[in-house]
């Protein structure tokens, strides 16, 4: 099992290049599944979740060939229209497989994903919507199985509560459908409406994504095109507080500031200097002790559960207290109780933790509990007096690629160890 070993007290320094988004790639993989000609993907980040997705998709019958960060796909001939339960417990995005498979074959049997650590993480939203359009569902031994043989119909849907990949799922089923779609309180963020980008250049007709309200009318087939991927705004989000966190000086290429609007205000409040460079550039640099900045996570455009942990490093370390309200997942703190144990004093009270921050933290072994708690434990690390040992990098590796070479290249003193 791979750790990583970190000695803190390095600013940061120099340039890092962001890689394609896994959160925007893995939809646009599953929505291969539409059409029977070649798809081409490029800026695919080689992550372990997009392996897993492009094993699912060669599992149901599509031809998969990856070069580097460039993926073809060629969903021919689908024979097999289901997600076993073997990939799926390792990757719980196989449900955006649900709509595509059900959209073009008429059926899907799919693997329910389990919880995880974050969450129960139901797909009761995903399914509902899917019924909606006429697809009939039954769940037993663990699988979701859809049955569509007359095909799907357009229909209005509303989602309870914003879900990105029940968006994502029922989007990807609309564009097949028979008739017109409408989707209220949609999901606004990038990777929904890049999936839209790519779902038009295969001839979908989509109106509306990045609102709250998405128009789809159906087509008959959909064709084959090229995309490329957008960059990844949480990599990017996490090297940004990689700069802040360590008082160093970090150019970002390669991002789209907008995606990180959310972070760039607090940053700035915190007392972190954050500019733009150019239209795929930012630079973050800090000096002194930060002030600490409350945060509550919201759906896009609103500050990204996915960076609460790593932002909550930050504060450990600044002056005052800053309150971190988590309103998407009912259990997004597992990084708490690592953190304390590098010395962060955080006290948790419903879903908020109320972090005062200390003059430093201290190198300890911590444990990794999920993907981006192990990033705060990384960004911890790189602050901390003394080494950090983190366990369990396997979570890390499932949506970073190579942090450590990245890191290490911008002068952070961090090496994997067996
Ligand atoms: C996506 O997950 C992301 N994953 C998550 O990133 C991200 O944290 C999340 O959106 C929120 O931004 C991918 O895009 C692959 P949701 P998703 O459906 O779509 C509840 C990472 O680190 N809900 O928007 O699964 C759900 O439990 C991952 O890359 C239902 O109750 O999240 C949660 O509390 C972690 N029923 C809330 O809604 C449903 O059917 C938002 O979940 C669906 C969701």
């Amino acid at each position: 099992m791979d750790k990583l070993c970190i000695r803190g007290g390095k600013p940061l320094a120099g340039e890092v290049g962001i890689g394609g988004s896994k959160n925007a790639a893995l939809p646009a993989l599953a929505a291969c599944l539409l059409t029977a000609e070649p798809v081409r993907l490029t800026r695919i980040p080689p992550v372990r979740d997009i392996g897993t997705m492009e094993k699912l998709l060669a599992w149901t019958g599509a031809l998969v060939e990856v070069d580097g960060g460039e993926v073809l796909v060629h969903a021919g001939e689908l024979q097999n229209p289901e997600a076993p339960y073997d990939l799926v417990k390792t990757m719980r995005a196989s449900s955006l497989v649900l709509g595509p498979l059900v959209a073009r074959t008429g059926r899907a049997r799919v693997s329910m994903p389990g919880g995880c650590a974050i969450g129960a993480r139901p797909i009761n939203l995903h399914i509902s919507a899917l019924e909606a359009l006429g697809a009939r569902i039954t769940q037993s031994h663990g699988y979701v199985e859809a049955q569509a043989p007359q095909g799907l119909h357009g229909a209005e849907v509303r989602f309870e509560r914003i879900t990105v990949t029940g968006t994502e799922d029922v989007m990807m089923a609309a564009v097949l459908a028979d008739g017109e779609t409408v989707i209220a309180n949609a999901a606004r963020e990038p990777e929904v409406q890049d999936l839209a980008v790519l779902l038009t250049k295969m001839g979908a007709q989509i109106d509306g994504a990045g609102t709250e309200t998405i128009r789809i009318r159906g087509v008959a087939k959909l064709r084959g095109t090229e995309h490329r991927i957008i960059p990844d705004r949480i990599e990017a989000g996490t090297f940004m507080i990689a700069a802040a966190i360590t008082g160093g000086n970090l150019l970002i290429r390669d991002c789209v500031p907008e995606h990180v609007h959310a972070l760039t205000e607090q940053l700035r409040q915190a007392g972190a200097e954050a500019s733009e460079e150019g239209p795929c550039t930012l630079r973050v640099s800090a000096g002194g002790r930060l002030r600490s900045a409350d945060i509550t996570t919201m759906e896009y455009p609103g500050f990204a559960t996915d960076l609460q942990a790593q932002f909550m490093a930050l504060m450990t370390t600044a002056q005052g207290i800053a309150i971190v309200t988590e309103t998407i997942f009912e259990n997004r703190f597992m990084h708490v109780p690592e953190l304390a144990r590098m010395g962060a004093n955080i006290r948790l009270e419903g879903g908020q933790a109320i972090v005062a921050g200390v003059a430093e933290l201290t190198g300890a072994q911590v444990i990794a509990s999920d993907l981006r708690a192990s990033a705060s434990l990384v960004l911890a690390g790189l602050v901390a007096k003394g080494e950090t040992l983190i366990d369990r990098v396997y979570h890390l590796d499932r949506g970073y690629e190579k942090i450590e070479a990245k890191l290490a290249a911008v002068g952070a003193d961090i090496r994997r160890v067996q």
